[in-house]
């Protein structure tokens, strides 16, 4: 199949596009670069050569989702048979800040690259989608039957309006299948070292931010809160590989062949906490990890993670890889880049 790959230069989209790749089929992404850099595509094609011995069929357009008339060009010149939407912001502090770029890109920005797709008659869609969805008084596991819950800041109920919409836009026409993969927390790194996550600045996440302490980037890990309702009392989280939530989509769009919108859990079912993750990580690289206890992160929840049962049920998908796998891929890739992709 020819995919559209939006977002394709970020994190998980360019873990996603090997496995396309890999898999055979063609890729066209679609990234802004806003949060990422062409380079990461380089190193995709140079994975993709390297494992199957031929040239990568990736093309690669520097644009925006919200460009219309690029879009309409793009549909016209590349026979697209789905998308994978990857394209948006994901600071959840960022967006408390600033609103209405969080709703102009992730909602805004949905809203017109379907409005292309079905004018183009592109009606299979893959929606990168978060287990914040569903709120902040969910039971947990998290599982699909649940309603979506009360999102405490613009970025999850970003992530829930554009699930409404596509929920809405497959009601009203029988054309379109939509996955909604809800991914628990991503870290990890591709195993040949060459593609990983790279934040621009101060990280907000957990892994990259242990990871940049290991090389000596940040001087230590404050660790929000040690007083929660949980057995060590640091928070606990889904802790998936990036490369096992990359084969997720894959399996996704294997599934889009009925007129459908589907919510998938992508986690392991597995809970780990804080302290949990600076032990592992100390093990697969073999440093220390200073840190300090500092107050609660506001907008934390204390626990939660996946029912994955749907997805391995409908989809065939499971989480394969371990902690130590994520451990020791996300320190190969940064100690074999301790600046990322620049430089
Ligand atoms: P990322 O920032 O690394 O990747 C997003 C990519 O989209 C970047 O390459 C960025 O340049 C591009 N982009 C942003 N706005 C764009 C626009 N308007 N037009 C074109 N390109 C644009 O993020 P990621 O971690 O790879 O996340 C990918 C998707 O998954 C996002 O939608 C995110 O909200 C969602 N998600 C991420 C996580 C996570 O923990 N990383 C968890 C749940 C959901
Ligand atoms: C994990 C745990 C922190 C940093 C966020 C988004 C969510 C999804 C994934 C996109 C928490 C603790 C963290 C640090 C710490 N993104 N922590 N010190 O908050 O579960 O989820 O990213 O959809 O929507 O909210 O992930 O990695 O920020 O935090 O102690 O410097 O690590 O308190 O318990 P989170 P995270």
């Amino acid at each position: 199949m020819r995919i559209l790959v939006t977002g394709g230069a970020g994190y998980i989209g360019s873990h996603t596009v090997v496995e396309l790749l890999v898999a055979g089929h063609n890729v066209v992404v679609l990234d802004n670069y806003c949060n990422s850099a062409p380079v990461a595509l380089q190193r995709v094609s140079d994975i993709v050569e390297q494992a199957t011995g031929a040239q990568a069929s990736l093309t690669t357009i520097e644009g925006d989702i919200r460009d219309r008339a690029l879009l309409d060009q793009l549909f016209e010149e590349h026979a697209i048979d789905a998308v994978i939407h990857f394209a948006g912001l994901k600071a959840v502090g960022e967006s408390v800040d600033k609103p209405l770029e969080y709703y102009e890109n992730n909602v805004g920005g949905t809203v017109t690259l379907c409005q292309a797709m079905d004018a183009a008659g592109v009606t299979r869609l893959v929606f990168s989608s978060s287990a914040t969805v569903y709120g902040e008084d969910a039971p947990v596991p998290y599982v699909e039957t649940l309603p979506r819950g009360r999102t405490s800041n613009p970025y999850g109920t970003s992530k829930a309006m554009v699930e409404q919409v596509l929920t809405d836009l497959c009601r009203a026409n029988s054309r379109w299948s939509v996955a909604l993969l809800r991914y628990f927390n991503p870290i990890g790194a591709h195993p040949s070292g060459l593609i990983g996550e790279d934040p621009q600045g101060i990280p907000n996440n957990l892994m990259p931010y242990i990871a940049q302490v290991a090389i000596g980037r940040r001087s230590e890990l404050s660790i929000f809160g040690d007083d929660y309702d949980t057995p060590d009392g640091t928070c606990q989280r889904d802790y998936l590989h990036v490369v096992d939530l990359a084969i997720g989509h894959l399996k996704a769009l294997r599934a889009l062949n009925e007129p459908s919108v589907k919510a998938y859990n992508l986690g392991t079912g597995r809970a780990c906490s804080v302290m949990e993750m600076v032990q592992a990580f100390e093990k697969a690289s073999g440093r220390k990890i200073a840190y300090r206890i500092a107050p609660r992160r506001a907008g934390d929840l204390p626990a939660f993670w996946a029912n994955p049962s749907k997805a391995a049920q409908e989809l065939n998908w499971q989480a394969k890889r371990s902690l130590e796998e994520m451990m020791a891929d996300t320190w190969r890739w940064q100690s074999t880049n301790p600046n990322g992709y620049h430089g």
